[in-house]
């Protein structure tokens, strides 16, 4: 019998209470189907430990999380006490980076229960994979500030895209499209208008869609594909896209089925070569913090991703997956519901009410 090695950041504000939730969820379905998790927690990777500390992490950080299994994570920031781009580039972007966690894989899908604000959209009738490119592109480090101070004061910031990281990303979106009853992908470009970077990728894109005749796909500019999110989400299945436009289409997708509280994420290294990375696509959100409100349906969802992706091949983490998207489901048609759906129930009820689901139908 494995042992998986979980690590467990919860990181800031909403982060330290949708966690506990996640972690009630994630152990009652590994107890039901008998997989055994050992679980670390950690306070670093937030801005409390920077501002103990002055940094983000430990010096030895990467020791700590390479012998594990997966990262758990909850949101980090608090730009009151750390500027975002010092706290997320100190934590999540390095695990990204770090661990090489390329695809980040975003599910969107309308429930019975959670009232879309696009009318008329019934259960079911948005079911789309976002397929985040997590490593490159518009996120670099190339660039500075020029003739600082003075009139002719510049910055640049380049954005770089490898064929290795394009040519993986496009692959495994169509691989996932594979497996999906409706095998279609919609690549995100905007080749009209950014006319060096993004002709080259629609190419990487022509290419790797060549070596896949049985998915159908097309490719749409980033502007009119955000619109298409709202006015005809049900035609989206699995959308690729580089990591800017990734980030901007998954909180679009989501709070076109109702709420981002719901919106599951996983930083994968598909190769297994370092620990991959479960987490809400939300963030802190400091507006909500200590009040015990956060919809914990991100954090859960989340999870089921981790047990999938850990014990594909024996059917324990592929099943407690289900048990837990199947009692998020209940939840979510019947309730309780915190207030981004509508309800008055706290975080720690709703998280209650899925995990006993999980657990009782044992
Ligand atoms: P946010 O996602 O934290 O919040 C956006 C809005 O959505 C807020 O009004 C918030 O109350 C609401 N919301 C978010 N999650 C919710 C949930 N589970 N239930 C109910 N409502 C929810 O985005 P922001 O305000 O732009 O960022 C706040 C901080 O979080 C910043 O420091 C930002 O950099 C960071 N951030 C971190 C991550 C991450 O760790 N992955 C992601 C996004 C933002
Ligand atoms: C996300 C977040 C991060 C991103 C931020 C906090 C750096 O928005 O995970 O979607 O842009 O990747
Ligand atoms: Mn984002």
């Amino acid at each position: 019998n494995t042992t998986y090695k979980i690590a467990v950041l919860a990181g800031d504000g909403i982060g330290k209470e949708v966690m506990p939730e996640g972690l009630r969820a994630v152990s009652a379905a590994a107890r039901r189907f008998g997989i055994t998790l050992e679980l670390t927690e950690f306070d670093w990777a937030s801005c409390d430990y920077y501002a103990a500390t002055g940094g983000m992490m430990p010096e030895d950080w990467k020791a700590q999380l390479s012998g594990m299994d997966a990262i758990y994570f909850g949101a980090v920031g608090w730009p009151a006490i750390v500027p975002d781009h010092i706290s997320l580039w100190g934590s999540l972007l390095k695990f990204r980076r770090e661990f090489d966690q390329y695809i980040n894989l975003r599910p969107a899908q309308t429930f019975e229960g959670v009232r879309s604000p696009l009318a008329g959209r019934a259960a079911g009738d948005i079911d789309m994979m976002i397929v985040r490119e997590n490593t490159e592109g518009e996120y670099s480090s190339v660039g500075g500030i020029m003739y600082e101070g003075t009139p002719h004061e510049i910055v640049m910031q380049q954005a770089v895209f490898s064929r290795r990281g394009t040519e993986r990303v496009l692959k495994y979106a169509f691989e996932l499209a594979r497996t999906r009853a409706r095998k279609h992908v919609t690549v995100a470009t905007k080749s009209n208008g950014i006319s060096i970077s993004m002709p080259w990728w629609d190419a990487r894109a022509a290419e790797v869609a060549g070596t896949y005749p049985d998915v159908a796909w097309d490719k749409q500019h980033i502007d009119i594909l955000c619109a298409r999110f709202v006015l005809q989400p049900q035609r989206f299945d699995v959308v690729v896209a580089s990591n800017l436009f990734g980030d901007i289409l998954s909180d679009l997708g989501p709070a076109c089925t109702g709420t981002i509280g719901l919106a599951p994420s996983a930083n994968l290294n598909p190769e297994r070569n370092f620990p991959s990375l479960f987490e809400p696509v939300h963030g802190s959100a400091p507006d909500i913090y200590g009040k015990n409100i956060a919809n914990p349906v991100a954090m859960i969802w989340s999870g089921a991703m981790m047990l999938d992706f850990l014990t594909k091949g024996s059917g324990a983490g592929r099943q407690a997956h289900d048990a837990i998207v199947a009692a998020i489901k209940s939840v979510l048609a019947s309730g309780p519901h915190t207030g981004d759906l509508g309800g008055n129930a706290s975080t720690t009820e709703m998280g209650q009410a899925i995990a006993r689901l999980i657990s009782d139908a044992a």
